[in-house]
């Protein structure tokens, strides 16, 4: 099981979760944050600190943005799994689902 990050992120990367995360498991896209579903250790910190309620366990996930939860496991089809997302720095990709999107989180 993992958590998963949602539309509320995208354009925005607040990025407050990445300090809670124990296992540095959170990776930064061009356009948003990705969970990698095998290293996340389901701790629920990061959850409550994202101050858009983007972040949500995986069977919580509302059902407006349960594409969201594919969106983060095929992020990593061709990364991998790293074993930390601090060395990886921004990757400059995104899942097919947030290219598509129109610019969100604008005035
Ligand atoms: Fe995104 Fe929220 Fe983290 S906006 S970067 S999921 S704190
Ligand atoms: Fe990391 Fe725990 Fe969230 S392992 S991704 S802070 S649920």
């Amino acid at each position: 099981m993992t958590y998963v990050i949602a539309l509320p992120c995208v354009d925005l990367k607040d990025k407050a979760c990445i300090d809670e995360c124990p296992v540095d498991c959170i990776y930064e896209g061009e356009r948003m944050l990705y969970i990698h579903p095998d290293e996340c250790v389901d701790c629920g910190a990061c959850e409550p600190v994202c101050p858009v309620e983007a972040i949500y366990y995986e069977d919580d996930v509302p059902d407006k943005w349960s594409d969201y939860y594919a969106a983060n496991v095929e992020f990593f089809s061709e990364i991998g799994s790293p074993g930390g997302a601090a060395k990886m720095g921004l990757i400059a990709h995104d899942h097919d689902l947030i290219k598509s999107l129109p610019l969100q989180n604008v005035e």
